[in-house]
């Protein structure tokens, strides 16, 4: 930056009337959303976000980004917040400074394509209530998967910020798919269509401070709309290409505040300040500001959500992600998958499928929904192939995509697994070529039907429409039809501080409270005893499980199977047919510990077809989920393949095959039931 001059350093030059850049770098802060997805499993609260908005707002940022992405999701399921309310709420804090949503286009905030009407009205609803930069990506770069909602968000006046995702072939930007000219010929696309801003979306952080520079310069020289660079730090280059990126030019950076930075989230914005102070592209920011932004942060809200911090290493930097150019994200999602099914002795496998399951499935950009795509079917690949067989068991969004509804990928799919995968699949053998919306039939008025009353109005109908099942279940808690269960109730700040000194407590080997409790339960027989080791000291803890719970099963000598219904919500006597649970059975892992994707555990109801005396062939879960539907009944007749039902994990569906042919003598659990690993789903005889 030869052409900067650097202004003595007074106490003039902190403050927001130090003498403004030439051409101020504009900043939008990601805390809101990107922040908290990265770092707190998107668990972030609207009442955690109210402190600080009067104060962000006055900072003077291009944008805050406050809504789309996971948020949509993990407000209904996990917090039981109305996501659109959140819009409305931090509107009234947030006086000037606009709002910016991550919308997956044709995705809108789900994982699959959804019909236009769907589109259509989702698009409406996020326009009314107070959206104003729609960034807009396709996991594919596949641009006819915007022709649905970009004319709405020009329609309502909104500013259209078009993504390009970031994605690499070779260690460095070059080679065969993803070089200079791809980036270039994408940004020309989305100029054409009408793009107020490109985003140059680098979910991974995977772009390098020279590749940056280059790749900031072609796009400036090849398009008049403003540049804008999302990189995340997990390789630890994110804040040498911000700076390179802003050399070339770019318009506008993203960051987060200091406690919801690094690690798989964003650069800080305080360092980018102070790096920038009297240069040419100066922020223009009062660091004081931002240092009480962050004070209120540390001390009023991150309590709530260091426990949710996955600091289980020292290192703030993800080097995997440099060695195999795949998303931090999506490797730890790997891991854990991998965890749950006792086979993390797989991952070199894993790291070596991935590659050529990517190129199989046409050398897909690795951003959500296709980083989970192509992961859990590298997983499946390395658990379930045989010599003789690959593609064992495909995941029903594989098909999905190997029929083109995903869209158009960077080069074809693998022929042989594209075949395989579509054989026999419901909407037809042949691909199609289309844009994917163009088959899918209007879905808002069965999902009307479905859910009738219970939707009061279009944001219900919406959110039933892209999550049914938790959608459901949110609209119940919302209109009083349900209890809400307690893990999804917010934590005080005085009980994330009472949990905290309990831990340091113990940590110091301090005497571990007892249960402050009314009246002491009784323990039950089957209360499993745990050694709980803290630094050097073990302490002993029985622990009965309260309320509801998932079902335990387990298998009876000779092959016979038992699904215990779920026990009372009192604890009382383990039914007569249940043997308590050995404590290290691999049949019945803790419920507390459930896939990312995976529904809080369902309130206590007996499994609809209790298989207590069932006797047959089990269908087990080959991994924990969610039941996301039975496509069979008790008494039905299937041949051996034919899908019995439909388990959601890791956010994929897979269609469970029958292991045998026979009749369905019985069902384990129903819609919307978490499942732990070897769970009973049906027995077959
Ligand atoms: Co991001």
């Amino acid at each position: 930056m030869s052409e900067h001059t650097v202004l003595k350093m007074t106490d003039m030059n902190y403050s927001p009337e130090r003498p403004a850049a030439e051409n101020p770098i504009k900043v939008m802060d990601l805390t809101l959303r990107d922040g908290h997805q990265s770092l707190f499993a998107t668990r972030g609260r609207t009442e955690d976000m109210i402190p600080v908005a009067e104060k962000m707002d006055a900072i003077g940022f291009w944008a805050v980004e406050t809504w789309g992405g996971a948020t949509f999701d993990t407000m209904h399921r996990f917090l039981n917040e109305d996501p659109w309310e959140r819009i409305r709420t931090l509107k009234r804090y947030f006086k000037k400074t606009p709002f910016s949503m991550l919308l997956r286009a044709q995705n809108l905030v789900g994982y699959r394509n959804y019909a236009d009407d769907v589109a259509n009205a989702f698009m409406d609803r996020a326009c009314e209530n107070g959206m104003d930069i729609f960034r807009t990506f396709d996991a594919l770069n596949d641009y006819r998967n915007f022709q649905t909602v970009v004319p709405k968000i020009k329609e309502y006046g909104k500013h259209f910020q078009g993504c390009i995702c970031y994605t690499m072939t070779e260690p460095r930007l070059g080679g065969e798919v993803y070089n200079l000219d791809y980036y270039v010929n994408k940004a020309k696309d989305l100029e054409a269509m009408g793009a107020d801003s490109i985003c140059v979306k680098d979910m991974a952080g995977l772009i390098a401070p020279y590749d940056a520079y280059e790749l900031v310069k072609a796009l400036k020289a090849a398009t008049q709309v403003p540049i804008h660079l999302h990189s995340h730090f997990t390789s630890g280059m994110s804040p040498m290409s911000h700076l390179k990126a802003i050399e070339a030019g770019v318009d506008i950076i993203d960051t987060c505040m200091t406690p919801y930075a690094y690690r798989t989230s964003h650069a800080a914005i305080e360092p980018l300040v102070m790096a920038l102070l009297g240069t040419n592209r100066d922020t223009g920011f009062d660091i004081r500001k931002l240092a009480e932004i962050n004070e209120i942060l540390e001390k009023e809200v991150l309590p709530k959500y260091k426990h949710l911090l996955d600091d289980s290493k020292v290192s703030i930097i993800d080097i995997n992600v440099l060695l195999h150019q795949t998303p931090g994200g999506m490797l730890s999602n790997l891991v854990n998958q991998l965890r749950e099914m006792d086979a993390l002795d797989k991952i070199d496998d894993v790291y070596k499928e991935l590659p050529k399951v990517r190129k199989d499935l046409g050398q897909i950009p690795l951003v959500t929904p296709t980083s989970q795509i192509v992961g859990i079917q590298t997983v499946n690949n390395v658990l379930f192939d045989e010599p003789g067989e690959r593609y064992k068991m495909i995941t029903g969004q594989v098909k999905d995509l190997c029929y083109g509804l995903y869209g158009k990928t960077a080069v074809p799919i693998n022929p042989d697994v594209q075949k395989k995968a579509l054989k026999g699949y419901d909407r037809g053998e042949d691909p199609i070529t289309c844009r994917p919306a163009e088959v899918l039939e209007p879905e808002l008025e069965k999902a009307k039907d479905e859910i009738g009353d219970l939707a009061v109005d279009m944001d219900d109908l919406v959110l039933y429409a892209i999550y049914p099942v938790t959608g459901k279940k949110f609209l119940q808690w919302k209109y009083g039809k349900e209890e809400p269960p307690a893990e999804v109730k917010a934590m005080s700040l005085e009980d994330a501080k009472a949990k905290q000194d309990l831990v340091n407590k113990a940590r110091k080997g301090e005497v571990v409270e007892k249960a402050k409790l009314d009246e002491m339960p009784v323990k039950s027989e089957g209360a499993r005893k745990f050694n709980v080791f803290i630094d050097d000291d073990c302490v002993e803890v029985a622990v009965d499980e309260v309320g509801g719970s998932p079902v335990l099963n387990f298998l009876q000598a000779g092959g016979q199977v038992a699904v215990a219904p779920a026990p009372a919500a009192a604890p009382g006597p383990v039914p007569a047919a249940a043997p308590a649970p050995a404590p290290a059975a691999p049949t019945a892992p803790a419920p507390a510990a459930p896939a990312p994707a995976a529904a809080p555990a369902p309130a206590a109801a007996p499994a609809p077809a209790p298989a207590a005396d069932a006797e047959g062939t089990p269908l087990n879960a080959p991994m924990p989920g969610m039941i996301v539907s039975y496509e069979i009944e008790v008494g039905d007749t299937v041949e051996k393949g034919d899908t019995v039902v439909i388990l959601e994990a890791m956010k994929m569906e897979n269609a469970l095959p029958a292991p045998c042919s026979g009749t369905i003598k019985a069902i384990g659990f129903k819609s919307g039931d978490s499942v732990a690993k070897n769970a009973v789903l049906a027995v077959i005889g």
